[in-house]
């Protein structure tokens, strides 16, 4: 804590002129442009790195010197002037002001010491682009200040210096690259007491992650709980009926409880799937009983999906919004599905573990946490829609292709566009050359005739290996 150890020393000024007030105001103010200056250069730098652009390097090492010589000339101003107010007398706003430099005098200093790594660099060989981005070693710590990031985004070298079991020589803690455009967000985050309670800011943390902050750090203090936890009906009850109020933390939704969250008529601030929490008269019939069983419909019915594989399917992921009705229903059947979500406007989350169902808190951002060509069966509803990007929509399929085993069954459940999109999303489906077990287009009754509904199963074909 530069802050702490700074004022400390500065304890004991007394004694200044009216002048020197004036003087140390101005090197502030230099302080300060200079520093915005600087950094503003840095992230320049750490972005040239990442993309191996050494075009400008030669005028760019120029600049490093001139900055590494400015900032060592406003260190010791300050420097200077905090020595000069030792001899001031002590009112409340020279305090104040003083607590205001060494802030600064800390901020600067932990600039520089990020710094030296890049100034000792001799100016790049053009010619040389990954000789050059190795010699710059790029550092994600120096891009923050708050301790915390820094410790935890630093390479963790072995102890003893040896390689660990898995053949590295360190352990890589990882953050996802949005978070350094989100650096404000990330601190906030991070700015606790390890060993004490979190803040209640889970939000905020969801919020980091659906915008690429994605993984988070880790953090190290207490996550808040419900103040009071009763224990989880038992799996007989559970899957069917509304949790106990007092398993969900309520303070960031717009519904206090499962009965608003369930009712037909309350807003819960959120639109997808606002009946999900209805387990007895919207949830219960699903992929059992069509709704109307002699109109066309996108719904498939479970046993018809899993007779298709009859005893193959065992183990899959839902990835769509929901309470996890699917895998609920997949339960009755022997099989045994995760179900990815977020709290979207509610707590999905919690809904889904108290009814003894396994939810996977996960963005779209992420590649699936699964290794290849193992699960059987994957299942999405209410998720990918007609907003989503096409190149987007590309790399998640290819995903889910990677983790779906040789003859594993993809199942587009009620996937919603435009009429006009429905070709070019269709070709997506197609590329991956899929066998199609079924496959129905169905229009969209309520919104003016503009919208389709697509259904398929689809079966992933062996690719024996060339
Ligand atoms: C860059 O490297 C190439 C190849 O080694 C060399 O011919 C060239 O003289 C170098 N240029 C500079 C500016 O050092
Ligand atoms: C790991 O350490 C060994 C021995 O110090 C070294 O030879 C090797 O290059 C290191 N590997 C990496 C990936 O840094
Ligand atoms: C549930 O919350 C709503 C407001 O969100 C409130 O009007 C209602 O009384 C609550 N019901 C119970 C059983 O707590
Ligand atoms: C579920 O929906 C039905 C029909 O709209 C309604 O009668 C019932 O009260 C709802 N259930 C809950 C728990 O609100
Ligand atoms: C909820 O109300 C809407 C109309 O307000 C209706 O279309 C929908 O079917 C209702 N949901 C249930 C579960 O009854
Ligand atoms: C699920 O497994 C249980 C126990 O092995 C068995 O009794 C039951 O018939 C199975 N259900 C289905 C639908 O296969």
């Amino acid at each position: 804590m530069p802050k702490q150890s700074v004022v400390s020393k500065l304890g004991t000024w007394r004694g200044i002129h009216r002048s020197l007030v004036v003087l140390g105001t101005l090197s502030l103010f230099i302080s300060v442009a200079t520093f915005s200056k600087v950094y503003s250069f840095r992230s320049s730098i750490l972005v040239a790195n990442t993309f191996c652009n050494q075009e400008h390097s030669q005028s760019q090492s120029m600049t490093q010197i001139q900055v590494g010589e400015a900032l060592d000339k406003v260190i010791k101003m300050i420097h200077k002037e905090i020595q000069e107010f030792e001899n001031t007398p002590t009112t409340d706003s020279l305090i104040k002001r003083h607590t205001f430099l060494a802030d600064i005098l800390g901020l600067i200093e932990s600039v520089k010491e990020s710094m030296p790594d890049i100034q000792l660099n001799p100016p790049i060989n053009q010619t040389h682009h990954l000789l050059g981005s190795k010699q710059l070693s790029y550092k994600p710590e120096n891009h923050f200040l708050i301790e915390e990031i820094r410790k935890y985004v630093k390479m963790k070298p072995n102890r003893l210096g040896k390689q660990n079991f898995m053949g590295a020589n360190g352990t890589f803690t990882s953050i996802g690259h949005a978070c350094f455009a989100m650096r404000k967000d990330l601190e906030e985050y991070m700015d606790y007491d390890i060993g004490d309670i979190c803040n209640d800011d889970w939000k905020l943390a969801q919020k980091l992650m659906v915008h690429g902050c994605d993984p988070l750090p880790r953090r190290r203090c207490f996550s808040r709980a419900p103040q009071l936890y009763d224990k989880p009906f038992p799996i007989e009850e559970s899957l069917w009926k509304l949790p106990n109020n007092r398993n969900v933390r309520w303070s960031q939704y717009r519904c206090k409880n499962f009965t608003c969250l369930a009712a037909n008529s309350t807003r819960k601030g959120f639109f997808k799937c606002a009946d999900c929490f209805n387990l007895s008269n919207h949830e219960m019939p699903r992929w059992v009983k069509l709704e109307n069983p002699n109109e066309d419909s996108a719904d498939f019915l479970a046993h018809q999906v899993l007779d298709l594989k009859s005893g193959e399917i065992r183990i899959g992921l839902d990835f769509s919004v929901g309470t996890g009705t699917f895998a609920a229903r997949m339960r009755e059947f022997n099989v045994t599905i995760v179900t990815a979500t977020i709290n979207f406007g509610a707590p999905f989350s919690e809904m889904i573990a108290l009814r003894g169902l396994v939810p996977l808190y996960l963005t779209i951002n992420q590649r699936l946490p699964f290794f290849d060509n193992t699960l059987d069966l994957i299942h999405t509803t209410r998720f990918l829609d007609g907003w989503i990007d096409f190149v987007l929509l590309d790399f998640v399929l290819y995903d889910w292709d990677r983790v779906l085993r040789p003859g594993g069954l993809l199942w587009i459940d009620s996937f919603f566009c435009l009429k006009d999109d429905l070709d070019d999303y269709l070709e997506s489906f197609k590329m991956l050359r899929y066998k199609k077990h079924k496959w129905v287009v169905v229009p969209k009754l309520d919104r003016d005739d503009r919208e389709v509904f697509f259904s398929a199963v689809l079966e992933k074909p062996p690719r024996p290996f060339r």
